[in-house]
């Protein structure tokens, strides 16, 4: 089925106001070739037909199949190794250190942009390691949010092919995950219970959350987001970052400096001043 200009405009509007992404000309064959699907199992004869589908569905469940089609889920276990690193010999050192002066014993993480879960899973491993013996007497967790529910539904499952384990240390594997009978591995309850999932759409006005975060990842998720956009969320991230507490972005990306919320520590680790 042909996707004409205009409906590519139009489909593509619809993406941007919702969730922030910009779909580029030059995604314009992946945006057809992904819902090509979901217009011939649902009965649509053109993508106009699609889009108006969606937009007089006031579920909205079309939209949300429409976002999850668009976005892109790429994740794995232990991505962009050298955050973790700075996690276990910057920021947690940091955290027990201010927690031994103040008594305080709460550790808060937020994946924000989690997919199917395998960044607050390895966050809740580099956690249990570090807080070892600790971690009875420590209040720590994690808050893993997406705006798709069937990456949401995955990460819930916690159940992961042996080609997704290869990122994962053998001895975390035996210690963290159960395998399966089908070849597949479970994360065992210790390390789910670390997590909160939680559906959440980062271009909501407000978030709601009632603490602060010591650490946020928010890493490959604003990629497709325009400068306006990028702009918004990290003001919204940088008021629910605690002071001295660090966001964490993706490598590839770029945090404006001008807007001076953050300080730079190197690339793609920034400190809440
Ligand atoms: C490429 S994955 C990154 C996963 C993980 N953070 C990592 O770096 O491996 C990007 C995730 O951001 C989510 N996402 C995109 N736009 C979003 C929005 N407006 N609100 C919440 N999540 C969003 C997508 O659903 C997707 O799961």
């Amino acid at each position: 089925m042909q996707l004409t200009d205009r409906e590519f405009q139009l489909i593509s509007s619809l993406v941007n106001k919702i969730c922030g992404i910009t779909l580029g000309e030059k995604k314009r064959s992946l945006v057809a070739a992904r819902l090509q699907k979901v217009l011939l199992s649902g009965g649509f004869g053109s993508f106009q037909e699609y889009y108006e589908y969606i937009i007089q569905d006031t579920s909205g469940e079309a939209l949300l199949n429409l976002v999850d089609q668009i976005s892109t889920n790429h994740t794995y276990f232990f991505r962009e190794k050298e955050h973790f690193d700075f996690l276990i010999n910057v920021a947690l050192p940091g955290i027990s250190e201010e927690q031994r002066n103040t008594g305080r014993r709460k550790v808060r993480i937020w994946s924000a942009g989690c997919s199917s879960g395998e960044e607050p899973y390895t966050l809740a491993m580099i956690l249990k390691e570090y807080l070892g013996g600790n971690s009875l007497h420590m209040d720590a967790g994690i808050l893993a949010t997406d705006i798709s529910f069937s990456v949401l539904e995955t990460a819930m499952a916690g159940i992961y092919p042996a080609d997704k384990m290869l990122q994962v240390p053998i001895s975390y594997r035996q210690r963290y995950f159960s395998p399966l009978k089908d070849g597949n591995w479970a994360v065992k309850q210790c390390l789910k219970d670390m997590v909160l999932f939680r559906r959440l759409n980062l271009m909501s006005r407000e978030f709601r959350f009632k603490g602060l975060f010591q650490v946020i990842f928010c890493r490959n998720v604003m990629i497709y987001f325009d400068k306006a956009t990028r702009r918004e969320l990290i003001e919204k991230l940088h008021r629910y970052t605690e002071p001295g507490g660090y966001l964490l972005i993706g490598h590839s990306e770029t945090l404006d400096r001008e807007a001076g919320l953050y300080k730079y520590i190197k690339p793609s680790v920034y400190k809440k001043i």
